[in-house]
């Protein structure tokens, strides 16, 4: 136990310490203006197309298309994401559109649709929320053919890590079950299947390098093709909620 205890520390990264700016106020962005982030999801702005076009009327994204789910997605980290494409940090090697569409947007714009995207899907309760996770549809991709991992192959990587070959637990930055930790580390629960195995494949390759510090490739990089696929595949289908407590946590927000 001890020895165990030993090598967990030395395995696991410690978070880094942000002093979180006051972004939010009863759960809203100071200074966004949700209307003009929601007329740009719903209709596009100048040659911006519309968002919901590939990422889903209620931008929960789309396997076909390689898209991600958008919806309760960190506003930070939506906000970062948009203003890396638009400085080339972060390149679109899905469908090479997002730098374009972030190029479009002013930083205002940016900070509006981020927020909007941030608010959608908090309206889900109870069979809605289920229905509307997100996840991808596991067994469906199984019968299309599409390779999956293990699910409970994955459940061990993401809370408990890999001592061995010392990677960390993925809930030790992105929270339990990976449903996110503000302001830095994502939600990837319940994200698509197919984004998040091309995002961890970036990541381990180099093709995706804007994570603050490296934190996200560091980890990657010890990633064997079938963990990524055994992770992709548990988180996907992974619940926000703890057991006995049905609340999704936006819903404790004030
Ligand atoms: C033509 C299809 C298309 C349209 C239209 C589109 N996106 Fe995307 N979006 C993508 C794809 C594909 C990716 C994955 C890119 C990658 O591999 O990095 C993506 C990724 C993103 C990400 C990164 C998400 C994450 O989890 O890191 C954000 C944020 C985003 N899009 C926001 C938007 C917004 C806002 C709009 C509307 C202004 C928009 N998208 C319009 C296809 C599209
Ligand atoms: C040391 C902290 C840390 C650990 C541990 C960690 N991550 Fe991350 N991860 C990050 C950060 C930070 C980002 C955000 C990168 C950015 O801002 O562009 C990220 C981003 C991601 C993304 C991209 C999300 C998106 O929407 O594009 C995926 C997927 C991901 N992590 C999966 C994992 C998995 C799976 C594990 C466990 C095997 C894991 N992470 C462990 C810090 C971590």
């Amino acid at each position: 136990m001890r020895t165990y205890l030993k090598k967990l520390g030395s395995a696991s990264v410690v978070a880094l310490s942000i002093v979180a700016t006051p972004a939010f106020a009863g759960g809203k962005v100071t200074g966004a203006d949700y209307a003009n982030g929601e007329a740009i999801f719903n209709n596009g702005k100048g040659n911006v197309p519309a968002c919901n076009s590939c990422h889903g009327a209620t931008g929960l994204g789309d396997d076909n298309l390689g898209t991600p789910r958008l919806a309760g997605q960190l506003y930070q980290y939506l906000q970062k994401q948009l203003d890396d494409y638009a400085s080339d940090k972060r390149q679109d090697t899905t469908m090479f559109v997002m730098n374009a569409n972030a190029k479009g947007m002013s930083a205002q714009d940016r900070k509006d649709v981020a927020a909007y995207m941030n608010s959608l899907g908090r309206t889900f309760t109870g069979k809605d929320l289920q229905k509307a996770s997100g996840g991808s549809d596991v067994k469906a991709l199984a019968a299309s053919g599409v390779e999956m991992g293990q699910s409970h192959l994955g459940k061990v990587l993401v809370n408990f890590g890999d001592i061995d070959r010392n990677i960390p637990a993925c809930m030790s930055c992105h929270g339990h079950n990976g449903r996110g930790v503000d302001p830095l580390y994502p939600r990837i629960g319940e994200q698509k299947f197919g984004y998040l195995v091309k995002q961890l494949k970036n990541l381990r390759e180099g093709a995706r390098a804007n994570d603050p510090m490296a934190q996200m490739q560091v980890v990657a990089r010890k990633l064997t093709d079938e963990d990524i696929l055994n992770v992709a595949t548990y988180l996907t289908q992974a619940p926000q909620t703890t057991i006995g407590n049905s609340q999704i946590p936006v819903e404790h927000l004030p």
